[in-house]
């Protein structure tokens, strides 16, 4: 059983929820112009009013409250707050904030910040993004700012959200904002920028902090997981986990980006075999990089069966016919929240949280006018035991964020009915919020009402 002060909570992101995009004094980020664009997301649908969150932040807050969710994790939208990405500071992006964390707190909700989920600002990106080595300092300053200002009533912060998915899929595959494929070498010094960037931005939300803060991380991936309990299955499991990816989706791995974050060094078969793309990776930049985090958080929604080879080496297992899957297609399997987060708490040895887990189902309000979602509560269900045996076996899980409170705008798959992710439903033509069976299920298990 989970203890009494484990964190049950929910997570959000800004362009994802709260609509009002580019106004009340918001700049353009790089999401804004790769929807507007067309071509990149599904229906050539937009974050222009999204769930109107900006607006009717009070109204959601009433639902977490009425569900009895005492933790929050949403983002800050970089352009909103500044909109050329650095200099002049938009008053009302940070009046917005204020609000809602004043009445996160005012519902006894804890605010949990995240820094960057993707809203890079798009003069920013017309500067080089990050390739242009001042991304550290720009990113840095803004942390600072968030610091300064909301560090008083804000405990906890993460730095960046999945480095894999904002480099990967941006840059590397082409098929998130801003949609600008680029070859190895710069998307690899795209990356290290970024994981500078993240060690300046824990740096300075340090130096500005009004409280002793506590500051962490939230990057992904699929996780491999052992098909048996043989001790050859499960290593053969862990060393996929932990290695290097193709080199032309190398993004797509976890240590790459982890393990200079908390052991101060990329690993070594990586740095072999991207030997001809990286970047110059001086020891000064490890140092920065390497910045002593609070705790690890890792999102995680799926993973893939693993076996020790006959030649030593690790092995996907195929997936039977019918494998269960999501409405957006991705994998059921409950098995990576155990391993991912037990391997990765061997590797790291942090207090560790899952910052995001969910479902995508084709919700619909049915003829009794609710949302009945047996498929969520059973994904749900399913993953959290294994996070729980996760716990029991040694794992130092101290909390769980639901993706997401509400159904949202899921980036490339805009508004799709196949990629509703809530607890909460949301008709998007009048904005109604609609409390689905999972939000009533959730609520139920967080105040312990009843087992897993
Ligand atoms: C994660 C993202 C989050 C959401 C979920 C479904 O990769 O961090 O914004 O889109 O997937």
């Amino acid at each position: 059983m989970f203890n009494r002060d484990f964190v049950w909570g929910v997570a959000t992101s800004s362009y994802q929820i709260e609509g009002e995009a580019m106004r009340f004094g918001a700049g353009k980020n790089v999401w804004d112009a790769f929807s507007h664009a067309g071509g990149g997301v599904y229906n050539n649908q937009t974050g222009d009013i999204a769930c109107n969150h900006y607006n009717l932040y009070q109204r959601d807050i009433d639902i977490m409250k009425e569900l009895g969710i005492k933790h929050y994790r949403f983002s800050t939208n970089w352009a909103r707050i500044l909109p050329g990405g650095f200099g002049r500071v938009n008053e009302e992006g940070l009046a917005f904030y204020d609000r809602l964390i004043d009445a996160l707190l005012r519902a006894g909700i804890e605010p949990w910040l995240t820094v960057f989920h993707w809203e890079l600002p798009l003069e920013l990106y017309y500067r080089g993004g990050f390739a242009n080595p001042d991304i550290v300092e720009w990113f840095g300053d803004y942390a600072a700012l968030l610091s300064d200002r909301f560090s008083d009533r804000v405990k906890h912060f993460f730095t960046i959200n999945e480095p894999q998915c904002f480099i990967g899929l941006g840059y590397v595959r082409g098929e998130h904002a801003p949609g600008a494929k680029r070859g190895t070498k710069e998307t690899m010094l795209m990356g290290h920028n970024a994981l500078k960037a993240h060690g300046r931005a824990v740096q300075r939300l340090r130096e500005k902090a009004r409280q002793p803060l506590l500051i962490g991380v939230a990057p992904t991936g699929s996780v491999p997981y052992p098909v048996s309990d043989s001790p050859a299955d499960i290593e053969a499991a862990k060393k996929a986990y932990f290695a290097p990816a193709e080199e032309n989706d190398w993004a797509w791995s976890v240590a790459w980006w982890s393990d200079p974050m908390i052991l101060g060094k990329y690993p070594e078969d990586a740095l072999k075999k991207y030997e001809p793309f990286l970047p110059e990776i001086s020891d000064a930049d490890l140092k920065l990089i390497n910045q002593p985090l609070d705790f690890y958080g890792q999102n995680i929604y799926n993973g893939y069966a693993v076996k020790m080879g006959e030649n030593g080496e690790s092995e996907a297992v195929k997936r039977y016919d019918g494998f269960p899957s999501t409405g957006l297609g991705w994998p059921v399997t409950p098995e990576a929240l155990y391993w991912g987060p037990k391997f990765l708490y061997e590797r790291y040895r942090l207090p560790f949280y899952i910052t995001e887990n969910g479902v995508a189902v084709n919700d619909v309000i049915s003829l009794d006018g609710k949302v009945h979602d047996p498929q969520r509560i059973d994904f749900t269900e399913r993953y959290l035991r294994a996070l729980e045996k996760a716990q029991k076996d040694g794992v130092d899980v101290r909390g769980y964020f639901h993706w997401s409170i509400l159904d949202n705008f899921e980036w490339a798959s805009g508004y799709s009915s196949s990629s509703r992710f809530g607890l909460v439903y949301v008709d998007y033509r009048t904005q109604e919020r609609v409390i689905k069976d999972s939000g009533y299920w959730y609520s139920r298990l967080i105040r312990g009402d009843m087992p897993l």
